[in-house]
């Protein structure tokens, strides 16, 4: 199954968002997804995460409108049959800004395809 993402992609001088689509499949959680729109799609894409275990928090964003840990947030628990209000916005912008030319994955929405 594809789904849809909507993703902040952002600067210094500000940004907007951005949609992807990818394929998703069980057990996917949501820093898998934006994982593969990284590898596949856009390379320049910053993601911030560390431990993917729930304990360090350097995933935070906001899913669908929801402050959430994207390496515990699992795509099967999101409504993917249409986007939601909202989206998921960084928790912290500083991963973001690691260089001049990257962007940050900052807020999506999600829905399947
Ligand atoms: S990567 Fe550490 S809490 Fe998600």
């Amino acid at each position: 199954m594809k789904a849809s993402f909507r993703i902040w992609r952002g600067d210094a001088r500000g940004g907007d968002f951005r949609d992807y689509a990818t394929e998703v499949a069980e057990g996917m959680v949501v820093l898998d997804a934006v994982h593969r729109i990284q590898a596949e799609q856009a390379n320049d894409l910053a993601v911030r995460w560390n431990c993917k275990a729930g304990k360090c928090g350097s995933c935070s964003a906001e899913v669908n409108g929801l402050p959430r840990l994207m390496c515990m947030t699992r795509l099967s628990d999101l409504p993917l049959e249409e986007p939601a209000p909202g989206g998921w916005r960084s928790g912290t912008s500083s991963a973001c800004k690691s260089s001049a030319s990257a962007s940050s994955a900052s807020s999506a929405r999600t829905s399947a395809t």
